[in-house]
């Protein structure tokens, strides 16, 4: 409703870009995207080649350093992760500080802001040694925090990490495990918990990783700086999605509306409905993350006996949004969190948890792109413009 060209006179020279839709603000070498095609690559990668060949742990390495790992850098990557597992038992008690049913995600996030109180040695970001400190401590101590935050809300005992094992199994033990039973790690999980976390590894200037690099433009430090990616991903529209999808399946589900009839709704924005799990403002193509989640969710959800019933309204949903008109002349499709929530639910994680799973695959990411940053000579804080709007000069009234 405004006239921006009258705006931009009293602004000065400046580009209007809400959503920065058309803004680049940093150049990058980690991540690919080709929206139009659907194309993916991490370091130039593809990520169907990645998902097949790959353990998350590898793709870490290749995010934060650059290459592929050979087997011994991988093997020393691994090893020290597994020294740092361990949380400082001054921090297990901050768990003990939240409502008994927090969210997991804001907990994550305070919890991991509260590392660069117990970790002052590894917070200079311009110190090769600390910041690689920073990102062992973080990729050891994420899952940890995570599953604590999960442990918190059922009411169980927190165990110690288990350091012979790898870092996706021992998440599974710590979310999963009780002090009285030996865990049996189920290889399904792993392997597909493994997948997920690859998928979601990286993804270039998404809202989270820009607020991990506006806030690490300031120079804060790195588990500041991924705190607050943290909370940018728990938002819906971002993160916050996979835990949507599933409500909204649910619904459908309970009501026992035709999936046709919601989409009606949607498509009249009726209370501002959206088909959560559709859409991206990169993607105008089938998300390259969707198709490889959607071709293993059958044969994982059968292995681990999922509720199908969920699995076909999403699959008749997505049938009728693609070939109906509102979503093809928008180039809507479903995004890589259109069929993980009913995967995660199948391998026993609580709705509130999907989120989290997101934040443990999406650290490596956000790591490469805050160490990238602090390289870059060309960082400079990040400080958008605005068009002001508000009142012209008033005179203070008389009293
Ligand atoms: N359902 C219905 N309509 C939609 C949807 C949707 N999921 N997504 C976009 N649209 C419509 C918008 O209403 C708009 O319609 P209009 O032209 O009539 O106004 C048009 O498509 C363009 O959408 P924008 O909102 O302008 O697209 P934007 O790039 O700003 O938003 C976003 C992208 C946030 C992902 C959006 O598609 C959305 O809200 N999707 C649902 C939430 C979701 O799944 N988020 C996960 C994103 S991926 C991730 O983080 C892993």
């Amino acid at each position: 409703g405004y006239d921006v060209s009258k705006l931009l006179k009293t602004t000065g020279n400046v580009t209007y870009d809400p959503g920065f839709v058309n803004t680049a603000a940093t150049s990058s070498a980690i991540t690919f995207i080709d929206g139009d095609k659907g194309i993916l690559r991490y370091r130039g990668y593809p990520i169907e080649e990645l998902a097949e060949h790959s353990s998350f742990l590898e793709v870490s390495y290749l995010l934060i350093y650059g290459n592929l790992p050979t087997p011994a850098e991988l093997d020393a990557f691994d090893q020290r992760i597994r020294r740092h597992t361990m949380l400082n038992e001054d921090l297990k008690g901050f768990f003990n500080g939240f409502p008994r049913d927090a969210h997991p995600m804001p907990v994550l996030s305070s919890a991991v802001s509260a590392l660069s109180t117990f970790y002052q040695d590894s917070l200079d970001p311009f110190d090769d040694e600390q910041v690689e400190m920073a990102t062992i401590r973080l990729m050891a101590k994420m899952p940890v925090i995570a599953a604590y935050a999960h442990k918190k809300s059922i009411g169980q005992p927190m165990l110690y990490p288990d350091n012979s094992m790898n870092l996706v199994e021992n998440y599974l033990r710590l979310c999963f495990g009780v002090p009285t039973e030996h865990y049996e790690m189920d290889p399904v999980v792993v392997k597909a918990l493994d997948l997920l976390l690859i998928l979601h590894a990286d993804h270039e200037q998404n809202c989270s990783t820009s607020t991990v690099r506006m806030v690490g433009s300031a120079n804060a430090n790195m588990f500041a700086s991924v705190s607050a990616g943290i909370n940018a991903l728990f938002g819906p529209l971002h993160g916050g999605a996979n835990e949507a999808v599933l409500n909204m399946l649910r619904q459908i589900q309970e009501s026992g509306e035709p999936v046709e009839k919601f989409v009606e709704r949607v498509k009249n924005k009726e209370d501002g409905v959206k088909l959560m799990g559709f859409g991206h403002r990169v993607y105008k193509n089938y998300d390259p993350r969707a198709k490889i989640v959607k071709a293993t969710a059958h044969e994982i959800l059968e292995k681990l006996g999922g509720n199908d019933e969920l699995l076909e309204i999403a699959m008749r949903l997505e049938e009728v949004a693609l070939t109906d008109e509102y979503f093809v002349s928008r180039k809507l499709y479903p995004n890589v969190d259109f069929y993980t929530g009913l995967i995660y639910k199948a391998m026993g994680f609580p709705e509130k948890m999907f989120t989290v799973l997101f934040a443990i695959g999406r650290l490596p990411g956000w790591i490469a792109q805050w160490r990238e940053m602090m390289k870059d000579p060309e960082t400079k804080i990040g400080r958008p413009r605005q068009l002001y709007t508000g009142e012209p000069e008033r005179m203070y009234p008389s009293r």
